[in-house]
């Protein structure tokens, strides 16, 4: 199954994905955590992109196509995948239409003041990409994650200033696909405001698994 996982910043959907690769056995691809893993690296990829992505905007368009076609030309993902954050505008939705044919499209729905109580506590591990939250889902010892060990940090781009920008050009630009995959008969709404567990069994009853 071809999944594309919607939503605005915070929605829940890197963490709905990381329990849906165990409910599917699909392959997860953020294109926020490849952005983030090349910053990590200091890659060329990452020295272009970092400044952008600090401040709440999108890369551009072409550089993140070629990034998931690449992607997406390798041997794992021939049976499927879960595609989180990519496509975010209607020229990425065009351009993905071309090199692979999506079943369905995850539209996780969370009014903006669920985004605001939710990126406001993230927390992610650097070294595992795990999500915490300091309300909701608190590391056992600050800032030392309870899955490998890692350093427990809060996202550059989870300033309040950054998550207001990212909630605009959310709006502007990839809000529009929920339109655009509703007339093509792929669109899913799930309800993301509830727990973990319970927006978890909502995916499930709306896949029909
Ligand atoms: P990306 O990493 O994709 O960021 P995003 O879409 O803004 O999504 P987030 O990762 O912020 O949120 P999420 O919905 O995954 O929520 P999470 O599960 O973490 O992209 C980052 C940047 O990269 C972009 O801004 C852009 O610059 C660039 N980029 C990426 N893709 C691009 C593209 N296609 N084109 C151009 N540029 C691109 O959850 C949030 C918090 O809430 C966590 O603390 C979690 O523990 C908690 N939580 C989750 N679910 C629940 C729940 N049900 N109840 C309580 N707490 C919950």
């Amino acid at each position: 199954m071809k999944l594309i996982f919607l939503g605005p910043p915070g929605a829940g959907k890197g963490t709905l994905a990381a329990r849906a690769v165990d409910i599917l056995g699909l392959p997860h691809i953020s294109t926020g955590a490849i952005f983030r893993s090349a910053i990590e690296a200091q890659s060329p990829l990452g020295l272009k992109v970092k400044a952008i992505i600090d401040a709440g905007k999108l890369v551009d368009d072409d550089t993140t196509i070629e990034l998931v076609k690449e992607r997406l030309a390798r041997d794992d993902v021939q049976k499927g995948y879960i595609l989180d954050g990519f496509p975010r505008t209607i020229p990425q939705a065009e351009a993905l239409a071309k090199f692979s044919a999506v079943d369905k499209v995850v539209n996780f729905d969370i009014p903006d003041s669920g985004v605001l109580e939710r990126l406001g506590g993230r927390r992610v591990c650097r070294k595992c990409g795990h999500n915490f939250h300091m309300v909701f889902d608190k590391p056992a010892k600050d800032e030392v994650c309870d899955h490998c060990g890692g350093e427990v940090y809060t996202r550059d781009d989870d300033r309040p200033e950054a998550i207001q920008k990212r909630l605009e050009v959310y709006r502007a630009q990839t809000a529009p696909l929920i339109a655009f995959y509703r007339q093509q008969g792929l669109l899913l709404d799930v309800d993301a405001r509830p727990k973990v567990d319970e927006v978890v069994t909502n995916f499930k009853k709306t896949l029909g698994l």
